[in-house]
């Protein structure tokens, strides 16, 4: 058993309780390998912004579960290094599917978890949080639960249309499961293809894609229904179109892609939205960096040399999320 207090590692009790008051929120981000830690690490220090640091399942399949928290411990002795001398930063699983997952990322030194049990029938989403929540409390360990189902694909849960989270459940679902925070569903969805076209407008004058507006009013309900109580966006890339044209200029396709607009995450950042998580705009970032160097420098082969280029623009990607879009900097001084 590690205790994630002896890595210096932080829960999201006090993060969220502030950043609900001060109306901002902080940034989930999702990584797999080392350059996207740097570059979180880097933003976040830079920034004195608190942050959460996701694993998901198929990140600790991918770079190993052992790994990946030695590199989290790491983090906070890198922050410091880079002259962050309280660094905030949380080590959450991401999308947790069963007890026996949430239970081994609390004995590992995870400092948060998430339990998704919204593909279960109501009762069972319930009774499944409340058996996380109630190991996981034991060890000071918070827990974010999911309440409806966002469209798309959520790991091994998939929906062909989201379902908003229903408000006059919430305050059932939050009393009876314990849990710290709420995942909704309000017209967000994983990937970088979050609206069908017909789904959308055409701008006519660039021919890009306008998405439908969340569902600003759903979360309004749910607001007045858990006041000050911590809500989650999932599925919140705004997905940049400067590197959508950057990856099809240079070899990529990726048609019509397209996320959530940054101005409905700065209101959302401004409510009980304490949460917002981002991962697809930093496969984005990475992916657009390293097309470029290939196609610009067919000689080049040193990972370095392209792996580089995608650390950095990352860390931009992360800094701008950071200060103009959720408002967490200077956050955590
Ligand atoms: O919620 C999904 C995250 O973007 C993680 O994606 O399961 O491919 O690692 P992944
Ligand atoms: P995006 O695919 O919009 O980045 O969402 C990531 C996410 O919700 C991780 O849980
Ligand atoms: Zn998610």
């Amino acid at each position: 058993m590690v205790s994630y207090k002896d890595l210096g590692l932080v829960n999201t009790r006090e993060m969220f309780a502030k950043a609900v008051a001060g109306g901002y929120a902080i940034p989930a981000f999702n990584f797999n390998n080392m350059e996207q830690l740097q570059a979180i690490i880097q933003a976040a220090a830079e920034t004195k912004s608190p942050v959460i640091l996701q694993v998901s399942s198929g990140a600790r399949k991918y770079a190993n579960q052992t790994l990946l928290r030695y590199m989290a411990e790491g983090a906070v002795e890198y922050a410091k290094e880079l002259g962050w001398e309280h660094p905030q930063i949380c080590l959450h699983l991401d999308h947790g599917n069963s007890f026996e997952l949430c239970k081994s990322c609390v004995d590992m030194g995870f400092s948060s978890v998430m339990i998704d049990a919204s593909s279960l029938p109501y009762e069972e989403n319930i009774a499944l949080t409340k058996q996380v929540v109630d190991y996981a409390h034991k060890y000071d360990v918070t827990v974010e639960a999911e309440l409806g189902v966002l469209a798309g694909v959520e790991d091994e849960v998939s929906a062909e249309e989201s379902h908003y989270t229903r408000p006059e459940e919430v305050i059932d679902f939050a009393t009876r499961s314990g849990c710290d925070s709420l995942a909704i569903s309000i017209g967000t969805s994983h990937g970088a293809y979050k609206f069908k076209p017909e789904q959308c407008k055409r701008d006519p004058e660039t021919g890009r894609l306008v998405p439908p507006p969340l569902a600003f009013d759903v979360l309004h309900e749910i607001e007045k229904k858990l006041p000050g109580f911590p809500i989650v966006l999932h599925g919140s890339s705004s997905v940049p179109q400067e590197y959508v044209d950057i990856i099809n200029a240079h070899g990529g396709k990726l048609p019509d892609a397209v996320g959530i607009p940054e101005e409905q995450l700065r209101e959302a950042s401004k409510s009980a939205v304490c949460k917002i998580n981002i991962d697809s705009d930093s496969r984005l970032a990475m992916t657009a960096a390293i097309r470029q160097v290939f196609d610009e420098k067919p000689g080049e082969f040193d990972p370095r040399k392209y792996l580089g280029p995608a650390r950095d623009e990352m860390k931009k990607l992360y800094m701008h999320k950071i200060i103009n879009v959720l408002g967490s900097d200077g956050k955590a001084e």
